[in-house]
């Protein structure tokens, strides 16, 4: 069984995920990670040099083997639950989170941030009200959605480590 963070941009998933690990004793994943090492560039730069579409095929085959790991909590980039089949994958052997938060809040989270290719223009709030807007119908598919705006990481974990579809599977 593993644990899966998906949702929109600095939402939490990479700092909820590894301290979830750590608590658990699992591995923790990050799924941009594995297709940076693979193509040997940033997020941002294959953007750049392959575009989109490319970067989501990448992402797709990265879920498909990530997915056949035991014991881990993968975080997943915040367009994986834009195709049918990264979702399938996943809740073939996890429990998928999707953590949430306001645009306000999103926007102060990434706003140092430069390898965000979505989230590149000068003024990201209305891009990010936008994209969020566009993606809610996806991130309801989720089991288990927790919402961060006011939560500390350990709160995040705890209320994650007690959720009663999670607890009952990692005794
Ligand atoms: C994306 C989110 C990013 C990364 C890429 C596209 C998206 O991951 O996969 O820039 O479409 O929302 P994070 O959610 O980890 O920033």
């Amino acid at each position: 069984m593993n644990i899966v963070l998906v949702g929109f941009m600095g939402t939490g998933k990479s700092a909820v995920g590894k301290l979830l690990a750590k608590k658990l004793d699992w591995q923790f994943i990050d799924v941009d990670q594995t297709i940076e090492q693979e193509v040997g560039m940033s997020i941002s730069a294959l953007f750049a040099q392959s575009g989109e579409p490319y970067f989501r095929d990448l992402e797709t085959k990265a879920i498909q083997l990530v997915s056949l790991l035991e014991k881990a909590v993968i975080s997943c980039g915040g367009g994986a639950v834009l195709r049918v089949e990264n979702m399938e994958e996943l809740e073939r052997n996890g429990v998928v989170v999707c953590l949430t938060a306001t645009p306000e809040k999103i926007y102060e989270r990434i706003k140092h941030n430069t390898d965000r290719p979505l989230l590149a223009g000068k003024n990201p709030l209305p891009k990010i009200v936008e994209l969020l807007k566009s993606r809610e119908h996806y991130y309801k598919r989720c089991h288990i959605t927790i919402d961060t705006t006011h939560l500390p990481v350990e709160e995040v974990v705890s209320l994650l480590l007690t959720e009663p579809l999670i607890a009952s599977k990692i005794k």
